[in-house]
């Protein structure tokens, strides 16, 4: 019955063909997604009663897991090093400050990141958003570092339009600004006026829109919000002509604006319908900076200082993975958990690191077992000076 056969033909190619799409969505390694704020403090955000609106922040926490023994370092550099490398800045030379634009320097080369070992695990890596890990030579950026595409700026901090940073050293008698926004390692040009926040989340939601769903996705989107300088586009301020101090209220609009693009971002996973296998991470990467409109209360202190304020950190985990939702864990997490969290949640191997001071921590998220981790080290700093900023 050649007809019969045909027609079973079709069918089975048909199965062949669409049921990898299936499966690719709703089993085997999870996708990632890592959402990293700038700046954001322990008060900005609603679930902790700031007077900030985060409606996505809050109903995506609220379904997740919220880590309220949280920790991070007090710095940006030091921070996204052990994010990526999952081993204390005493043991990469980043124990001072951060990396300034004109430092020779980065996260040795010898580290093997995140990014890396997700992408021997078989992932799709993408890197949205600031770097700062260093740039001196092109072995340090994100590209060479196991990032398969990479839209951003390298430094750690600039104008929020026009893309450039400024950069004065009156001992070195240097004062420029430059354009640090690249596209893979090439200069972006092109995006001036456009803020960052959009900027971000459109290539953002690009990429998750153009995923190919065989392999699972590693997307690390690090906002310039809510860092210094404080810039949002005037209709984010308006709800908040109730707060007075005018740093306040502009970084109000920072902090609602970098809420909207969770959700776009978040609704971008449902379209693809990849959300269901997805593991949704937010975090700080330190405490609020003060000086500039955040706001850590009740905890004392503010970035770049050891205070809780400066290094008990925001953030959360959803997803549709986690035995346990709905619940604030208030077990020790710290920044440089995720490496080993997130390989072994890939199915990966740590195989190639240096020795890691970070701990898997997700049976304690997902499961709400003790963490494995009893003590964190905050840092080994013997050039510190609290004077500054
Ligand atoms: C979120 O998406 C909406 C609709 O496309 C867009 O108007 C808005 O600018 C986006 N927000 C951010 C922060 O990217």
């Amino acid at each position: 019955m050649p007809g019969l056969s045909s027609a079973l033909g079709i069918v089975l190619c048909w199965l062949y063909l669409v049921l990898p799409h299936f499966a690719g969505a709703s089993s085997g390694p999870p996708n990632m997604v890592f959402v990293l704020a700038d700046d954001l403090g322990f008060n900005d955000v609603g679930f902790h009663g700031s007077e900030i609106r985060t409606p996505n922040l809050d109903s995506l926490s609220a379904q997740g897991v919220r880590l309220e023994g949280y920790y991070t370092q007090p710095l940006c550099t030091p921070s996204r090093s052990q994010l990526l490398s999952g081993r204390y800045q005493i043991h990469t030379g980043l124990q001072h400050q951060i990396i300034w634009p004109c430092q020779p320097h980065c996260l040795p080369l010898d580290e093997k990141l995140l990014p890396e070992l997700l992408k021997e695990a078989g992932y799709i890596t993408h890197m949205v958003g600031k770097w700062h890990l260093g740039m001196y030579r092109k072995e340090c950026l994100p590209t060479r570092r196991g990032f398969d595409s990479y839209f951003g700026y390298l430094t750690g901090g600039e104008d929020y339009y026009s893309h450039q940073r400024c950069y004065e050293n009156k001992t070195l008698n240097i004062s420029r600004c430059a354009l640090d926004l690249r596209d893979g390692e090439a200069a972006a040009t092109g995006y001036l006026n456009k803020y960052s926040t959009h900027l971000f989340t459109e290539r953002a939601v690009d990429l998750i829109a153009n995923h190919q769903i065989e392999k699972p996705l590693f997307l690390y989107l690090a906002y310039q919000a809510v860092h210094a300088p404080l810039e949002v586009p005037e209709p984010y301020t308006q709800p908040y002509a109730f707060i007075k101090d005018k740093n306040r209220r502009l970084y109000a609009g920072m902090v609602s604006a970098l809420d909207e693009a969770v959700g776009n971002v978040t609704d971008a996973l449902k379209k693809k319908g990849i959300w269901d296998n997805t593991v949704f991470i937010f975090s700080t990467d330190n405490g609020g900076q003060t000086l500039s409109g955040g706001n850590n209360w009740p905890l004392r202190g503010r970035k770049w200082t050891l205070w809780e304020g400066g290094v008990r950190g925001v953030g959360f985990v959803t997803s549709s993975l986690l035995k346990q939702k709905g619940i604030a864990s208030k077990e020790l997490i710290h920044i440089s958990d995720w490496l080993p969290t997130l390989v072994h949640l890939a199915g990966g191997s740590t195989n190639g690191t240096k020795p890691l001071d970070g701990f898997d921590v997700w049976k304690t998220i997902s499961e709400g077992s003790p963490s494995p981790r009893v003590e964190l080290l905050h840092n080994i700093d013997p050039l510190f000076d609290d004077s500054f900023p």
